[in-house]
């Protein structure tokens, strides 16, 4: 099919701005200087906004098909963009994606992070990337310095080739060298080789999410399994915690991808409040109507304990380096924009936990009110 309009590429240039309606406007938008590569008629904006029209946004989910992935595609898809999901799954593994955009609007493309042609292909007639790709435990093919170093500069470093105009970086709020977690530290490192490679890259640093599918509340949860008694360094009274809702964090992707500002940037993404991790721990098991029987561990007992489940070649259900990462506090960035610069309302874990948390319930208390439910309490350190 012909390509008939041109997006300009010129350093700093931005997409078609969008209405924060989610309509599109026109494409007079664009800057019409160094024209270097040809886009496909699909993606000149026009209708309404919505999942029918074209919002003029072609963005390539590096990750998709993971726990934030599948919000950002919905998002995505509804308000008209095409969206290019590269996989390394089978297809039908991930159907569940397609009914998230208009029809022909999800494309499913192989993938190999370790094929640079794989990538290139995957962005070639794209003017968005976004990198969600993530791992909370190394396997053998892949360290966390391959998943938080390695495959994102050679992501940025593709689509700075390819003339990409918004390339989103998902990082993590604790990312730090000096972190005891080396998923912490090698996300620290990423964030820096994603500035080298593609300056205005915008990076998102979210703190722990939470959400129906999330790893983090439905862990505290899942404890129970293990004797009904939560283990916890210092009783969980020495780690501050703000988790975030993935709902925001990936409105908050779909609003960089428009704010033409946001190029650049880094975004520190948290909820309203702050939590001593015991208080926040109490509040989930008193909305699950389960009892909460926390007890001290000493981090090298526990650390022992993780070893045990770092046998498991597939999953593993805790390791070391998640423990650690559980219980950093979570850091305070006051001079980086966040989700109220994007426009976006955080949401409080106590509007939002129930949600996540309805399935731990007990049979009989499934549609109980959350009312009787007193909110942690939080804290400002
Ligand atoms: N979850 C949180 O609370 C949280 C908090 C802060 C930051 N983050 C960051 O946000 C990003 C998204 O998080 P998430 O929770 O959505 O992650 P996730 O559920 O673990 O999904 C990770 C995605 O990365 C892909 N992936 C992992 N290793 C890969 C490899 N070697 N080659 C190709 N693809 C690979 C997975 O593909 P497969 O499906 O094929 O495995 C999956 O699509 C990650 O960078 C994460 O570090 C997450």
């Amino acid at each position: 099919m012909a390509a008939v309009a041109f997006v300009c590429r010129r350093p700093g240039s931005v997409l078609p701005r969008i209405s924060k309606a989610g309509s599109p406007a026109v494409l007079s938008a664009v800057p019409a200087t160094v024209q270097q590569r040809k886009v496909h008629h699909s993606v000149i904006p026009r209708g309404k906004g919505g999942r029918s029209s074209v919002s003029g946004i072609s963005a390539t989910v590096f990750g998709a098909t993971g726990y934030l992935g599948r919000y950002v595609v919905n998002h995505l898809g509804r308000m008209g963009s095409q969206v290019i999901v590269p996989h390394r799954c089978d297809q039908y593994d991930i159907m569940y994606l397609r009914p998230m955009g208009d029809l022909g609007q999800i494309i499913f493309l192989d993938w190999d992070a370790r094929n640079r042609e794989t990538i290139q292909r995957a962005m070639a007639h794209s003017n968005v990337v976004i990198n969600l790709v993530g791992r909370e435990w190394e396997t053998s093919n892949y360290s966390f310095q391959d998943i938080y170093e390695n495959i994102p500069r050679e992501i940025a470093r593709a689509a700075r080739e390819a003339g990409v105009t918004k390339f989103i970086h998902m990082s993590h709020l604790n990312a730090d060298i000096r972190s005891p977690s080396r998923y912490l530290r090698n996300k620290a490192v990423g964030e820096r080789v994603v500035r080298d490679e593609f300056p205005d890259a915008v990076i998102m640093k979210p703190a722990e999410m939470f959400g129906r599918e999330d790893r983090f509340f439905n862990h505290f949860a899942n404890m129970r399994w293990f004797g009904r008694a939560v283990p916890l360094i210092a009783l969980g009274k020495e780690t501050v915690k703000q988790p975030v809702y993935v709902v925001d964090v990936s409105k908050a992707i779909v609003n960089a991808i428009k704010d033409p500002e946001s190029n650049g940037k880094t975004y520190a993404l948290v909820g309203p409040h702050r939590y001593l991790l015991h208080d926040l721990v109490e509040y989930l098991y008193a909305v699950a109507h389960r009892p909460f029987v926390p007890y001290p561990v000493p981090r090298p007992l526990y650390h022992m304990a993780a070893r045990f489940f770092e046998l498991n070649p597939f999953e593993p259900w805790t390791t070391r380096d998640k423990i650690d990462r559980l219980h950093t506090t979570d850091m305070k960035y006051p001079g980086l924009p966040g989700l109220e610069d994007l426009g976006i309302v955080p949401s409080s874990v106590e509007m939002k936990a129930i949600e996540v948390l309805r399935r731990h319930r007990r049979f009989r208390w499934l549609e109980a009110e959350l009312g009787e439910t007193k909110p942690a309490k939080t804290v400002d350190i």
